[in-house]
């Protein structure tokens, strides 16, 4: 792999401009290519972000021999059939959150990468930034004794808009998948894999869950109380209680600041603005990997992401939430959630 890692992007919504303007921030990284569904859609993104080639479809932006790792950004329903196009055409991919639909999907990608070689995260940004690593830093560490309790939101209102992302089923909307998996990788960062997870959420007119209460469970007897959702803004803190002090982490999902409260200490502060716009940090972790011959990312495993979506599978099967595409096939979240979280 040459100095430069070369980049390009499939879709050219929201969250392709952010991460395009991070990948501007990073001399090592070169966005060379895009890829739409429309030629016009491809040429207004190459233009507004300086990117010379570019494609009118997925299809020709996976074959492109110049890049060498693509950034899935497209809705999840897609996530799977973009990742395995790019990693059929022999790319690294780094695909947005929900990695997935459901495990079934994340399964296939994490099989496809593997059986090829290939490097291939879900882009769980907030695990990158230089806050969460030290919040990961300070328990790991235990300076708040054994990290006991996590309480997390992540709610935002959207306009509500029946066909949007956040809202329709065909999109796989609700606020678990688009936010409530935030709070659940940072529990999951935390204490690792529950051993339960439970919830109640209110399904709204289009069917999807607008909004919901989670609660997670360790075998330590670790608890996490996280609440998610796509019609209500909630405040995007996190607080983890141990049993020798606290800390809090506002807006956590983009932190720049986390409090440290010890037991017998002064209060301590770790504030870290973004270099760019935070997405900078997931991308150096990508470049950083493929330059080592890496195939995935220890901050992010692979097996960690799966684990991920099957507890939204067994959260959406306790609530009885199957999207369309899961009408027809086993892969959506069972019925039987005790195996799911047993497995
Ligand atoms: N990490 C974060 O902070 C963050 C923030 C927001 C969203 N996300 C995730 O990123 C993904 C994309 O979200 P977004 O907010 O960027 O979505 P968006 O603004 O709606 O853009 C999605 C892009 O995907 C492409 N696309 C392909 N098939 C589509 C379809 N049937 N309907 C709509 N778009 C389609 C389109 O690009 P072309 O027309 O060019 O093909 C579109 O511009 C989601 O999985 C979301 O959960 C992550």
């Amino acid at each position: 792999m040459a100095d430069r890692t070369r980049w390009g992007i499939v879709g050219t919504g929201k969250i392709a401009k952010l991460f395009a303007t991070a990948l501007k921030a990073l001399p090592d990284a070169e966005l060379v290519a895009v890829g739409s569904r429309t030629r016009d859609g491809a040429d207004v993104f190459g233009d507004a972000y300086g990117v010379p080639r570019r494609h009118a479809s997925y299809e020709d932006l996976a074959a492109d021999a110049d890049v060498d790792v693509v950034y899935v950004a497209t809705p999840h329903p897609f996530h799977k059939d973009n990742t395995l196009l790019c990693l059929r055409a022999g790319k690294a991919v780094l695909c947005e959150k929900p990695f997935a639909v459901n495990a079934a999907e994340a399964r296939e990608m994490v099989a496809c990468a593997r059986q090829r070689g290939l490097f291939l995260m879900e882009a769980m940004w907030t695990r990158f930034l230089p806050v969460i690593r030290r919040v990961g830093e300070w328990v790991g560490a235990e300076l708040i004794g054994k990290a006991r309790v996590l309480t997390a939101d992540f709610g935002y209102r959207c306009p509500g808009d029946p066909r949007s992302r956040a809202m329709a089923p065909e999109l796989a909307g609700g606020g678990l998948l688009d936010v409530g998996v935030y709070p659940i990788s940072l529990a999951y960062m935390l204490f690792g894999r529950p051993s339960s997870a439970t919830g109640l959420a209110h399904l709204g007119p289009t069917g999807v869950d607008e909004q919901a209460g989670l609660v997670l469970s360790w075998p330590g007897g670790e608890i996490a109380l996280l609440a998610c959702a796509v019609r209500t803004t909630t405040a995007h803190m996190a607080r983890i209680a141990g049993t020798a002090g606290r800390i809090e982490v506002p807006d956590f999902w983009h932190a720049t600041k986390a409090m440290l409260w010890r037991d017998r200490h002064a209060p301590e502060t770790f504030g870290r603005p973004h270099f760019c716009n935070g997405y900078e940090y997931e991308a150096q972790e990508v470049m950083q990997c493929l330059r080592a011959g890496g195939t995935e990312s220890r901050v992010m495993p692979l097996d960690e992401s799966l684990a991920i979506m099957e507890t939204l599978d067994a959260l959406r099967a306790q609530w009885g939430l199957r999207y369309p595409m899961e009408a027809d096939c086993a892969a959506g979240p069972a019925g039987d959630v005790t195996a799911i979280m047993n497995s």
